[in-house]
């Protein structure tokens, strides 16, 4: 995944590092064989946030890398308005592209009108990168990537994907017959981003019902799973927020027979108490990516039941097709796709 058989294209490529999640930043820079481009980031007393890049961008390929993670006291929106603040600073700064690369996206859950009078973050916030100054934007398994195929003012989207990496991981727990494991969608609405990757591991997919509470607050499964005695269950789901969805799915597939249950998800956002609830689930393991930064005190809770997984080749992989103008969509050919 090096540029180095392409130095003319590296020799034009900033790499600008966030501050929200550096250490993946850096281990992308790596991997692709370029030197970080300085970034300064600041706040003033009042909170507000100062950004500069250190080092001449004029004319440059400038890669601002940033995931929309909360941390340090900064909120989520504030790790995008900070993505911003290095986009705008790069194009001022004579950039001659700026290609914003957000392992996750924020504002991706709102993103469709459900009642009347919600805003739709998900475009609000591609239209705010875009009249930044992003000419490019690049994410990993956005919450719908249908918000990426109808987004349609100018600018190229590009959508990786840690599925075959998390699929990979579930692949070597197999052991035996095909027919012992079941891979679980959560909700119905994953159940169709699913059924490549369980046709790849060749088990049966089965969906469950999702519902909430009237404060769309509290998840519970309801229905009947079908049968799932004596099976492996893989739960596979884009994100663990709270961890609500897939601790309720994990205790109803327990409940009705289920021998051994583990989850992979992309995003780690590990909201609030989620590592206390899922410790405590009927879960063998949860393996994720860093696509976020997954603080010290979820480690530790959940010690060996975690697993992380690198996404940092995968976006190093991503990259590299997209600055050699080569092939996103044939990196993931027979893997299931990156918009399916
Ligand atoms: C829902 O549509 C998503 O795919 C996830 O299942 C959900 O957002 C996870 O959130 P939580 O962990 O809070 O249940």
């Amino acid at each position: 995944m090096s540029l180095a058989e392409f130095p003319d294209i590296a020799k034009n490529v900033a790499f600008a590092n966030g501050n929200t999640h550096p250490e993946l930043g850096k281990r992308v820079a790596a991997l692709l064989g370029i030197e970080l481009s300085p970034v300064k980031f600041a706040r003033f007393a009042d909170t507000e946030t100062y950004v500069r890049h250190e080092e001449s961008v004029r004319g440059k390929l400038l890669v601002a890398f940033q995931t929309h993670a909360p941390v340090d006291g900064n909120s989520t929106a504030d790790s995008f308005y900070q993505h911003l603040q290095m986009i705008d600073a790069g194009a001022r700064g004579g950039a001659a592209k700026v290609m914003a690369v957000a392992p996750c996206m924020a504002g991706s859950r709102q993103d469709r009108q459900v009642l009347p009078r919600e805003a739709v973050s998900a475009d609000l916030n591609l239209d705010l990168l875009r009249s930044a100054g992003a000419t490019h934007f690049v994410t990993v398994d956005i919450h719908d990537t249908h918000t990426l195929t109808s987004f349609r003012k100018p600018g190229v989207y590009d959508h990786l994907t840690a599925q075959p990496a998390l699929r990979a991981k579930l692949a070597e727990l197999m052991i035996g017959d095909q027919d012992d494991y079941i891979m679980i969608a959560p909700d119905e609405g994953h159940s169709k981003i699913l059924r490549a990757q369980a046709e790849l591991l060749g088990v049966e997919l089965k969906d469950m019902v999702k519902t909430r509470d009237k404060h769309r607050e509290v998840v519970s499964h309801v229905g009947r799973v079908g049968d799932v005695e004596g099976k492996t269950c893989f739960i596979m789901d884009d994100m663990i927020s709270t961890g609500g969805t897939v601790a309720s799915a994990a205790e109803k597939l327990h409940e009705s027979g289920a021998k051994r249950i583990y989850v992979a998800a992309t995003h780690p956002w590990f909201s609030g108490s989620a590592a206390e609830r899922l410790a405590d689930a009927p879960i063998e393991q949860i393996i994720v990516t860093d696509t976020l930064p997954i603080r010290d005190e979820v480690q530790e809770r959940l010690g060996n039941k975690l697993q992380i997984v690198s996404s940092a080749e995968l976006i190093a992989d991503g990259l590299k097709q997209i600055l050699i103008g080569g092939s996103v969509s044939g990196l993931y050919e027979g893997q299931g796709g990156n918009y399916s």
